[in-house]
């Protein structure tokens, strides 16, 4: 039997039929302990769904549906080290990651020594550069740190460093680059000294052309700018599975960090991958972040569903996926810090669940993944937000922002929460035709004038929304709620019947990549293309 075909499933959906013409004003009003009963606080983040379309009886359903498809055994499955990445014949054990001690028994050995030890000589390097002791060519100093990498090997630590920029080294400079496009790497290497910047290349593969292309051109750039072959090695630095290839690239092999297979890209800020992450927030802050992740993680094993902060937001999304009919689901940070956490959830979310084949090769028969978008909510409001209002769209959102300010100016952050408020009381809500009447009758409009406005200002409302706020943007709360959303896709994954840990859909687009590269340059090669891509390399070899 399907998950859709149980009858967990249809309890769920005769929910949705007597609640599909209910609006979110009608449900406030009929229950004034809603929002207490629709809010989850844990460790410094407060949850508020009760402004989904759902109730608390909605709830319990959804709790019964995560039972039946079996979520719970799902979660010790992983915690057991059991290799859940079916596809990939994997354990899957970002877990272990954020543990502070004790073991983690996974076939076929406890991975925490290696965790540990890893976690020891990243904080000692971190240290070094930090301390002004990492050398580079003529024995000066390290200042400027560049992370190579993409993907998983670069949004999570670009992400991080972003958030908790307020407490970064202040004399030392960390950049991202991933993009194959020269208008990200060249400039910035305009503007560095050679002779005190790092390369830490991350790639747990070391064979992703992005990050290859772009390590070479940074090894080019040093050779050019200081000299011989050995002076290389002052300046480089390897996260990889595949240690052997960042010693033939030219890293030090004590230089070169280790990664593990049981480590999916997407999950893997929590090891040697958050290497740069560390050397700007110290080893120290950076532990804050994996404590503030256990501390999820010890939540997400042991809470009961119904008090289960990614298990409730994990159903909250299958419930407006697939019995409201969302396709999408927009990301909306308020804080300026988070910029980058909506394209780092694009990837958790979208890599791990947008797929339509079960983890045993079965097709699978209702929605996944919505497509993840967003950005900075305030930009967004003068914005893309007029869709959200008045599209007649259904866009489920999530309102996040720190209570507290991580750069406090007077007046600022009150303005920001009222109008992080206001958006999804505005969405909910809406303003009805009585009211906007009423309200042009205020300002004196004549009547033939109000006549003519008035479609144009009505708010239809309805529009379901979650708010998560954190009591101030910390390493710790930052870790809890990345852990919040790694586990939210797990529990989606396990419910739609997905191994949410490979990501085979990337593929083809790779390999087609590198037989159309020769063929930019050789027409003889483009023979064997479709005509579109034949006219499109036609016209690259005319302007190149
Ligand atoms: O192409 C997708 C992907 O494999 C991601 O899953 C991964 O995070 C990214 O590329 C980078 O891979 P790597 O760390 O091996 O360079």
């Amino acid at each position: 039997m399907t998950i859709t075909s149980s009858p967990a499933w249809a309890a769920i959906e005769a929910q949705r039929h007597s609640l599909q013409a209910v609006y979110l004003r009608e449900l406030f009003a009929q229950n004034p302990e809603r929002v207490r009963s629709l809010s989850l606080s844990f460790d410094g983040l407060h949850y508020d769904f009760s402004k989904q379309r759902l109730t608390a009886e909605t709830v319990q359903s959804l709790s019964a549906l995560a039972s039946a498809a079996g979520v719970r055994e799902a979660i010790e499955r992983m915690f057991a080290g059991e290799r859940i990445n079916v596809s990939e014949d994997r354990s899957v054990l970002h877990v272990a990651l954020r543990k502070t001690d004790g073991a983690f028994p996974a076939e076929p050995f406890d991975v925490m020594p290696e965790v540990l030890e890893t976690r020891q000589r990243m904080a000692e390097f971190a240290e070094q550069v930090r301390e002004g002791r990492c050398l580079g060519h003529h024995g000066m100093p390290i200042r400027s740190v560049v992370n190579i990498g993409i993907g998983g090997s670069d949004l999570g630590p670009k992400m991080a460093n972003q958030a908790l920029r307020s407490i970064a080294h202040p004399a030392l400079s960390v950049h991202y680059v991933s993009n194959l496009d020269g208008a990200q790497l060249a400039p910035l290497l305009q503007t560095l000294d050679p002779r005190t910047t790092l390369f830490i290349v991350a790639s747990k593969t070391f064979t992703t052309q992005e990050t290859m292309l772009n390590a070479n051109t940074a090894r080019d750039w040093l050779r050019a700018n200081l000299g011989e072959e050995v002076v290389l090695q002052n300046h480089f630095v390897a996260v990889s599975s595949r240690p052997e290839r960042a010693v033939e690239f030219g890293v030090r092999a004590d230089r070169v960090f280790p990664l593990w297979d049981w480590v999916g890209g997407r999950f893997s800020l929590w090891s040697a991958v958050g290497l740069a992450l560390m050397i700007a927030i110290g080893p120290h802050a950076f532990g804050e972040l994996l404590a503030g992740a256990e501390r999820m993680d010890e939540h997400f094993r042991t809470a009961p569903f119904e008090r289960n902060l990614p298990v409730m937001m994990a159903l909250i999304g299958i419930w407006n996926t697939n019995f409201l009919g969302a396709t999408t689901h927009a990301v909306l940070p308020y804080n300026e810090s988070l910029k980058y956490f909506p394209p780092f959830l694009q990837q958790l979310e979208m890599e791990s669940n947008g797929k339509s084949v079960g983890a045993g090769g079965e097709s699978i028969d209702c929605s996944t993944s919505p497509i993840v978008w967003g950005g900075l909510g305030n930009n967004g409001q003068h914005a893309f937000f007029q869709l959200l209002h008045q599209g007649g769209r259904l866009v489920p959102c999530d309102f996040i922002v720190a209570v507290r300010s991580d750069y406090p100016l007077p007046g600022h952050q009150e303005a920001l929460l009222a109008n992080c408020f206001a958006q999804s009381a505005a969405l909910a809500f809406g303003k009805n035709e009585d009211e906007v009447r009423a309200g042009m009758e205020k300002e004196k409009l004549a009547p033939e004038e109000i006549e003519r406005l008035l479609p144009h200002r009505i708010f239809k409302g309805n529009q379901p929304s979650s708010t998560l706020l954190l009591t101030s943007l910390t390493p710790r709360t930052l870790g809890s709620l990345i852990a919040l959303y790694e586990h939210k896709v797990f529990v989606q994954g396990v419910i739609w019947g997905i191994n949410s840990f490979d990501q085979w859909g990337v593929e083809l687009g790779k390999a087609m990549a590198s037989r159309i590269l020769p063929a930019i340059h050789d027409p003889a090669l483009a023979a064997d293309f479709d005509a579109s891509t034949q006219s499109l390399l036609a016209f690259c070899r005319e302007h190149l």
